[in-house]
């Protein structure tokens, strides 16, 4: 997710860039760039500051664009920073979005002459561009006629050197909103950036452009056929606008999950075939695919994603694996050696017990892999090959929109793996359409967050949970567990329900609730018994079942319920309603959900 600011009218436009890209930074902020009309383009690395900081003193002209990255392809530096521009120099673009098939449209703008200076996918956009142009389109015309060539999602904004006074912007999945001043126009990726000089907005629609010049602003569909939209005026502040109107981020980023989902998998999965296509593994996926064991380090939430990945691998793949919790394994004697991979889950990519077992696997010869949300990080410089989660920035402390892409990303690298060896193209084609339905599962699952709510607060004032689950519902159990305490402060333990009458069973009385995962899936009937044993001793449960379970309301004092699926896939679904549990909960209790107390995003120290 990344920011994207145009200004034309009659102020400086570089005051108006700059203040339109911090308030933006929320949406990444690895490097940042902007080019003036008549001026040159200036980008750096790290936030707008670092950009402020490097603007040539003086630079005049009152139209231009500005973006500030979170890198999804190629690291984040000054020559991947946008605005790209066009080998002429003539056509300036900011993107936000994937352009899923840039591999092959660089390969044939290479094969003609074209040389690139960055590792980018959204370059290709200014050089297809200015070849439109060559060919004869009008500007307009350069930009309709790109669009159409590449896939994937972009919010864009482009300008011309040889028509300096004119911004044209499109959108196809990444929102592009226009802001109409006094003879002024602005073009950003939200209306932060905006609101502050006008609330009067018009919002573009896929498949839609605006042109902006000093005096006019048109909005045409792909095919330049003018359109008549109705302005609106913006209601929310700047704050509740980088909030996209909700109280915290961690309740944004959980609202996002199927748009997540969407993009871990973009470009990834192959319907027809049953395949998965990941760029970032061809090199090594030889040696992946015949590796003799695979061990899966991590920490926290990431640790209990390796758990369901542990699975996946075992089930799909065909390979033994192992999970390891960071911090500990670092310190053990590891029986590691050429024939090991390891793999790193990392959100923030800077865990320093994480990147350490990596350093130590690259040290021993292992072929290491990483997980990782954030483009250039640490940990994704240390390994071999890695799946990057295209999760966007997560802003919430408690992790919820990485995790849910880790799980979905670790499955997609089990089917990678799987087709290679003993996975048929019929029983991956399965795999994919659940995965390919997860989005629209994922939006039923949060459709129910008012009943969330509503029975959080029933259970709020407990003083301590019970999260219990089987096979592929036991990491989920932890997981649920850990985003509890993170945000609630309330003591929560996670178990195999097969595990409780081993012990936590005593603690059980109406005092203490429970939540089971319980999916209609190959243990449900074991899973019953154990809710039975707890209810004999009158402790409460909230069930977290599947759509249609006839039996469970029986037994279980509150149900939330789940869509029918795979059974591999019930625990990403599961995963959120947990989150929105522990989310309602903290809120409830008057906790700071999105900065909780002692907690920090990212873990850099031992
Ligand atoms: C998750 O809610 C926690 N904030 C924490 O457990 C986190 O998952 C852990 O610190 C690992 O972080 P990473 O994914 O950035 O390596």
């Amino acid at each position: 997710m990344c920011g994207i600011v145009g200004y034309i009218g009659k102020k400086p436009a570089v005051e108006m860039l700059i203040n339109g890209l911090k308030a933006l930074e929320y949406r990444g902020y690895d490097s940042a760039g902007l080019y003036i009309s008549g001026e040159q383009c200036v980008r750096s690395i790290g936030g707008v500051d670092n950009l402020y900081k490097k603007l040539p003193k003086g630079i005049s002209g009152t139209a231009g664009i500005a973006h500030t990255r979170w890198a999804t392809h190629g690291k984040p530096s000054e020559e991947n920073a946008h605005p790209h521009s066009s080998p002429s120099g003539s056509i300036f673009v900011v993107h936000n979005g994937i352009v899923e098939n840039y591999i092959d449209l660089k390969n044939a703008l290479e094969e003609q002459g074209s040389v690139f200076s960055s590792k980018t996918d959204s370059e290709v956009i200014a050089h297809l561009i200015e070849k439109q142009i060559k060919d004869g389109d009008t500007f307009e015309e350069s930009v309709v006629n790109t669009l159409k060539i590449i896939k994937g999602s972009y919010g864009i904004a482009v300008m011309n050197t040889q028509e300096p006074e004119k911004i044209i912007a499109a959108q196809n999945g990444s929102p592009i909103v226009l802001g109409i001043g006094n003879d002024e126009y602005f073009i950003a990726s939200d209306v932060s950036a905006i609101v502050k000089h006008t609330k009067t907005v018009l919002y573009v629609k896929d498949g839609e452009c605006v042109v902006i010049t000093p005096t006019s602003h048109n909005i045409f569909t792909i095919n330049l056929k003018p359109l008549n939209r109705k302005t609106e005026e913006v209601v929310w502040n700047t704050e509740q606008v980088k909030k996209g109107g909700y109280k915290h981020f961690m309740l944004k980023e959980i609202m996002e999950a199927p748009e997540v989902l969407k993009n871990s998998a973009r470009g990834r999965t192959l319907r027809e075939t049953g395949d998965v296509k990941l760029g970032g593994l061809e090199e090594i996926a030889d040696k992946l695919t015949h590796t003799k064991r695979i061990v899966i380090v991590g920490c926290g939430s990431a640790y209990y994603a390796g758990m369901l990945g542990k699975q996946y691998f075992e089930e799909i793949a065909g390979i033994p694996t192992e999970v390891e919790i960071a911090s500990e394994y670092r310190y053990r004697t590891i029986l590691q050696n050429k024939g090991t991979v390891v793999l790193a889950i990392s959100q923030s990519g800077e865990t320093a017990d994480t990147l350490s077992c990596i350093n130590e696997a690259n040290n021993k010869g292992c072929l290491t892999i990483g997980v990782v949300n954030v483009v250039g990080s640490s940990i994704a410089r240390a390994v071999d090959a890695g799946v990057y989660n295209h999760a966007g920035p997560e802003i919430g402390v408690a992790s919820t929109k990485a995790f849910l892409s880790q799980l979905e990303v670790l499955l997609l690298i089990a089917l990678y793996i799987g087709r290679k060896k003993n996975i048929s193209s019929s029983e991956g084609k399965i795999i994919i359409d659940e995965i390919n339905k997860l989005p629209q599962k994922i939006t039923r699952v949060l459709a129910q967050n008012k009943k969330i709510e509503r029975i959080a607060k029933k259970y709020a004032h407990s003083k301590n949970f019970l999260y219990i689950g089987r096979k592929y519902s036991y990491p989920i159990a932890l997981e649920g567990a850990l985003k509890l305490k993170e945000v609630s402060y309330i003591h929560a333990e996670g178990y195999g329900a097969g595990e409780m009458k081993h012990g936590p069973i005593a603690m059980i009385d109406e005092s203490f609730p429970t939540i089971a995962l319980i999916p209609s899936d190959s243990v449900y009937e074991k899973t019953f018994s154990n809710i039975e044993e707890i209810r004999a001793r009158d402790g409460k449960v909230i069930a977290i079942a599947t759509q249609g379970d006839k039996k469970i309301s029986a037994i279980a004092n509150d149900v939330l319920e789940i869509p029918q699926s795979l059974e591999l896939i019930h625990p990403i679904l599961t995963t959120v309603l947990l989150q929105l549990f522990a989310y309602h909960i903290g809120v409830h209790r008057g906790h700071n959900v999105d900065r909780p107390r002692n907690l920090a995003k990212s873990v850099t120290v031992e």
